[in-house]
């Protein structure tokens, strides 16, 4: 038996639910009343409580601020037929927030701790989870060092936080993306598999100078010759080629994506050739002239499956196959919604009902 914790809850006195509109919910600008906390200390994790949402009170000190010792997950709540909440695969994000925590050296979240926080932080504000075709819960679990130190060294003491909102799309059409091969964002033995703040500030200025040439994301390539695909830093990367589903292997440089290894899942049990391998750009390119590349898409959990219509490459756009017409990725997201909504059998058992 997992053993539980005690949660404190100070409830919200004045709901912010009736100013949202739950049915056109913008993803990341709306937060739900309430948020969880537990702070770290001398070896323990104590305090558990559920406030309501609102600003941290922070030392100008502390060495977050300064060093950027933060990590964070993603995953989303779902409401289904009957008004219950599932969440998609949480038990996969504790686990690597872990994995996160061990690379950036700070003390692990327990897997039971995690689950039970989310679970009593999404009873309290299940009103909050929409039912409109497309929208979710977002849940952003993120753990910081706490202490008011300039020094380098990891912290004494961390928090760690729950909070949550109503989102729809993260990219709203199909998405426009340039491979980059002058700037990097991770390289071997690096923290690129870790889902850890820097590795996205770090990665905002190459973006920006792509989406001012017009397109919405990078494909990010290999740190030593930029020539092998790894990832999108919003989403991993999967392509079908001659109808093998191929993506670069989830190393250290690149995101062990939950989306990505529930569409591979999904691929496999349908009899699909998967392939998880070095994939060049060059390939790439080969396959799209030679009429091979049938589809290529993101995934994410804000990102849900995201298709690329536009791939640009040394100076030339590549217009990709018709979104519309594409068999697999369309019935990848088909199925994983279906999953997600409770409208299918749920045979990997990804679904946690709260
Ligand atoms: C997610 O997909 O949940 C992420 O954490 C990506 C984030 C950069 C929006």
């Amino acid at each position: 038996m997992v053993e539980t914790m005690d949660i404190r809850i100070e409830k919200n006195s004045k709901s912010k639910l009736q100013q949202v509109d739950l049915e056109n919910p913008v993803f990341g600008k709306v937060y739900s009343d309430h948020m969880f906390i537990a702070d770290y200390e001398n070896g323990e994790w104590k305090d558990l409580r559920i406030v309501p949402y609102g600003d941290l009170q922070i030392s100008p000190a502390n060495t977050t601020l300064h060093y950027a010792s933060t990590i964070f997950e993603g995953l989303k709540a779902y409401r289904d037929r009957n008004g219950e909440i599932l969440v998609f695969r949480p038990e996969a994000n504790a686990k690597r927030l872990i994995k996160s925590a061990e690379r950036m050296c700070m003390p692990p979240v327990p897997e039971a701790l995690f689950m039970q926080s989310m679970t009593e932080l999404l009873k309290l504000d299940k009103d909050w989870v929409p039912s409109a075709p497309g929208t979710s819960l977002y849940i952003r679990p993120f753990q910081m060092a706490m202490d008011p130190y300039i020094g380098i060294k990891p912290s004494q003491t961390y928090s760690f936080f729950i909070i949550t909102g109503p989102v729809g799309a993260y990219y709203s059409q199909p998405v426009k993306v340039k491979v980059e091969k002058h700037y990097t964002r991770a390289a071997a033995g690096g923290t690129g598999f870790a889902k850890t703040g820097g590795n996205y500030a770090a990665a905002l200025y190459p973006a920006v100078k792509a989406q001012k040439e017009g397109y919405d994301q990078l494909i990010w390539t290999d740190a030593k010759e930029h020539a092998y695909v790894e990832e999108s830093g919003t989403m991993n990367l999967l392509f079908v080629i001659d109808d093998v589903l191929v993506t670069a292997p989830a190393g250290d440089t690149i995101l062990n994506g939950i989306t990505r290894d529930s569409i591979l899942t999904l691929a496999r049990d349908q009899g699909m050739k998967v392939e998880e391998r070095r994939i060049s750009i060059k390939e790439i390119v080969q396959a799209i002239e030679q009429g091979r590349l049938q589809e290529a898409f993101g995934a994410g959990t804000a990102a849900t499956v995201a298709q690329i219509k536009t791939l640009h490459n040394d100076g030339i756009d590549y217009e990709l196959p018709d979104v519309a017409g594409r068999k697999y990725s369309n019935q990848f997201l088909d199925t994983l919604n279906k999953i997600r909504y409770g409208e299918i059998e749920d045979k990997h058992g990804w679904v946690y009902k709260i």
